[in-house]
């Protein structure tokens, strides 16, 4: 009999163009895992609810998350990709984790904690309970590994928590899902092009890099990043914001490349313009296929519509299987 494929499941909110932050810290995981798992990648439609409650958008958005993906390599006829919102009983499994998840802790996130910062005029019971409702997301599928950024790793710390409440109390049903990068790297966390903080889609656009973006944008953008005049002793410690150009030059440049003006620098010889220009060519050979890709799949509303279709239907057989023992072991079930 052939051995069950271990299962993975991971998500990203349809809030805005996705970006090199997305694309290295969950989608090229995805790609590489679909090959070997049974996986379940998402467009969280509920969870942007938490902080765009305007919903003009939300169908250009998630066509838009679904696109993107795709021409990152994701194969809808490998892994499932769907959207939470087609996926019902997950609300449902999201109420039971609510009674097991408490005021006290959820308070405590720190992703929490950042929205109720920036926008104090909106603090909903659903931006307190976001994390419960991710866990539902996973553990819906009795998914093992989850492919995230670091940002990410507190919200499956609780996932796991949850998880294990709900085993505890009521029978051994989920698996504890753990925070994955490939070849159990630490996770990624891609930096902002400003040197302070990480790419996203909502910061300042002029400091993130879109997969969407045109050539000359991408060269504008990285041109502007922050340098100095560099370095005046021989190997002195990078500041931030050189260390995060040498990051992204990791993700996009030939290892040669790289050492090459790894050298330049510890020797005080770096001419910052040149960085910046390689680094500029290096993302625009990168981004510019994606883009491409992206826009050759955009215009094809049918063949999204397949692929959620498609996406929901795998997604809900495995919902649905895991809500039936979850509602026994309860005790919800009369006859
Ligand atoms: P979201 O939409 O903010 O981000 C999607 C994915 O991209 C990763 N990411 C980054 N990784 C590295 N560097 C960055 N600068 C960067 N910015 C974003 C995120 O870590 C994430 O993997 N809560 C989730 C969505 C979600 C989910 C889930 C994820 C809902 N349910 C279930 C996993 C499992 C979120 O807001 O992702």
């Amino acid at each position: 009999m052939e051995k069950k494929k271990e299962i993975v499941m991971s998500g990203i909110r349809p809030t805005g163009f996705l970006h090199l932050g997305n694309y290295f810290g969950a989608i090229r995981n995805y790609v590489k895992m679909q090959e070997q798992f049974e996986c379940y990648f998402m467009v969280a439609d509920l969870h942007s609810l938490t902080t765009h409650p305007d919903t003009k958008e939300l169908k250009t958005n998630v066509e838009r998350v679904l696109a993107e993906n795709i021409a990152c390599g994701l194969n809808p006829e490998k892994a499932a990709l769907y959207c939470q919102s087609h996926v019902y009983e997950t609300s449902e499994l999201y109420l039971y984790l609510n009674m097991l998840a408490y005021k006290g802790e959820l308070e405590k996130t720190v992703t929490f904690k950042d929205k109720v910062r920036q926008h104090p005029e909106n603090v909903n019971a659903g931006l307190l309970t976001y994390p419960v409702l991710q866990t539902a997301d996973i553990i819906i599928h009795k998914a093992k590994y989850v492919p995230v950024g670091k940002d990410q790793e507190q919200h499956l710390e609780m996932a796991r928590n949850f998880a294990n409440r709900f085993n505890h109390r009521y029978g051994e049903i989920f698996h504890e899902p753990v925070a994955y990068n490939d070849n159990n790297a630490a996770l990624v966390k891609v930096p902002s092009l400003d040197g302070a903080g990480k790419m996203s889609k909502s910061e300042n656009g002029m400091s993130t890099l879109f997969l969407s973006d045109e050539d000359e944008m991408i060269r504008k953008k990285v041109m502007k990043a922050k340098t100095d005049s560099g370095p005046t002793q021989p190997n002195t410690p990078k500041p931030d914001y050189i260390d995060n150009i040498f990051g992204l030059m990791q993700l996009v440049s030939a290892p040669e490349v790289i050492a090459k003006f790894e050298a330049d620098y510890n020797n005080c010889n770096i001419r910052y313009g040149d960085l910046k220009k390689q680094l500029a060519e290096d993302m625009v050979n990168f981004i510019s296929p994606i883009r491409e890709k992206i826009n050759s799949i955009l215009p094809d509303k049918k063949y999204l519509k397949e692929v959620m279709e498609m996406g929901a239907e795998k997604a809900n057989k495995s919902a649905n299987a895991t809500m039936k023992l979850v509602r026994e072991a309860i005790g919800l079930k009369y006859y």
